[in-house]
């Protein structure tokens, strides 16, 4: 390209970019997010959890190698996403580039890797100045970043919220909607602001899900540190903001923690209760290097279809007793899924009272309806066990009618016993 041209183009670009420039738009100067790309909650990995910076193409590419092997991509973990952690400098045209001692082939040879391999590319910026990691963030290059990630196949921007400055959430998110509209090519927009504005009230028609809290941590009731959160922290956030999420718009509670070293019990809760609030599912941990029950848990098809249900309403806690929690979440065709939860150190053996829990959500307008409808129940986390029904025929004075059934059910300590009904037609 001539010199003089490439200066006007660039010179464009960063105006276009320049920070406070989103405050004098008006609301429909912005382009709309790229819809479609959002119908069910993300699945895939994403860097951060497991390996912070420490990430580099061989790493990259054993995942994305495993993701196929395991049958990870065929369970609908389709993204693999680069955390922080990845970037070179910027040139003098103000362009980012990636760190070529991590990426040596350069990010548009990975991305086409991963494509090559089934699988979609994700990559990660900030909206202030820098990253939290302290790499280039995107103020003031939103419409070069998002040309950039185009240009190397990108599938998905995650957008995190460190040195932000005095920037308006709503402005800095909205102009990078923009930027990836722009661009030309796809991208999921995964908003990364740690729920600190609310985004659950504005970020709809912005993003495709929203981080609703700061960041997780391996630990089930506390994080590891004063910054971060322990599972069941984020899930007493997270559960009271069912009504914002629906298809193509998803609460985020964070990324997975399975695998990196709470008990096999606690994992299992975790990945169930994600699942339950229809949260994204994007694996965490070392995917090269996992144990049988890790894999089992992230593989369990029948719970990722409880997250991946097409009527797409985030489950709600109906319960708390004691020690422990009942959960619903309606299913498409009438299903439900259901869950109780044993935060306690002992593990319970309760019998199900289905009229005691028999109520109607107001959120989906559908009722379980136990008094009338017989469902068959199937265990979701035990495929051995026997299906068996809520509605029994009656003894004695009863002997005519079908009465609720009296199941007991067994739940080890942090553990979950979770199930799926349907109405038997
Ligand atoms: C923030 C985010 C994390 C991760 C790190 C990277 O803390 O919330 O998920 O992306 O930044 O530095």
């Amino acid at each position: 390209m001539n010199p003089f041209k490439a200066i006007i183009i660039s010179a464009a670009l960063v105006l276009a970019a320049l920070p406070g420039r989103a405050q004098e738009r008006k609301p429909d100067e912005h382009l709309p997010k790229w819809e479609d790309l959002a119908a069910t909650p993300q699945m895939g990995w994403n860097s951060w959890n497991k390996f912070q910076t420490n990430i580099n193409e061989e790493l990259i590419k054993a995942t994305a190698d495993k993701m196929v092997e395991l049958g990870l991509v065929d369970a609908g973990y389709v993204y693999l996403n680069l955390d922080d952690g990845w970037h070179g400098d910027r040139d003098e045209q103000g362009f980012i580039h990636e760190d070529k001692e991590k990426f040596p082939s350069g990010l548009k040879a990975l991305g086409d890797y991963l494509h090559s391999k089934g699988l979609k590319f994700g990559i990660y910026s900030d909206a202030g100045l820098n990253t939290c990691a302290c790499y280039a963030g995107s103020q003031g290059h939103e419409f070069q970043d998002a040309y950039r990630y185009a240009q190397w196949g990108v599938d998905y921007l995650k957008y995190d919220w460190c040195f932000h400055g005095t920037l308006n959430p709503v402005d800095a998110y909205t102009l990078m909607r923009s930027a990836l509209r722009k661009a030309g090519r796809p991208i999921f927009f995964s908003m990364c602001e740690w729920g600190s504005s609310k985004p659950w009230e504005w970020a709809a028609e912005v993003g495709h899900s929203w981080r609703t809290t700061g960041d997780i941590a391996a630990g089930f009731f506390k994080g590891k540190h004063n910054w971060d959160l322990g599972v069941m922290e984020i899930v007493e956030r997270n559960e009271p903001l069912r009504k914002y999420a629906g298809p193509g718009h998803w609460n985020d509670p964070d990324m997975l923690e399975v695998g990196n070293g709470m008990s096999v019990a606690e994992d299992r809760t975790h990945f169930t209760l994600w699942c339950m609030m229809a949260a994204p599912l994007i694996l965490g941990n070392d995917l090269t290097n996992m144990t049988d029950e890790t894999l089992a848990i992230i593989t369990n098809r029948e719970m990722i279809a409880v997250d991946q249900d097409p009527l797409g309403i985030q489950g709600l806690r109906l319960l708390k007793e004691g020690d422990l929690q009942y959960w619903f979440k309606p299913l498409s065709d009438g299903d439900w899924a259901f869950c109780i939860v044993n935060v306690g150190e002992e593990a319970v053996s309760v019998p199900v009272d289905w009229i005691a829990l028999d109520f109607k959500d107001g959120l989906s307008g559908r009722r379980t309806d136990f008094g009338k409808t017989n469902y068959t129940v199937r265990n979701l986390w035990d495929a051995s066990a026997k299906p068996f029904t809520t509605l029994v025929k009656g003894k004695g004075k009863l002997r005519k009618q079908m009465v609720p059934a009296t199941v007991q059910v067994t739940v080890g300590s942090h553990d979950v016993a979770a199930f799926r009904l349907t109405p038997v037609k």
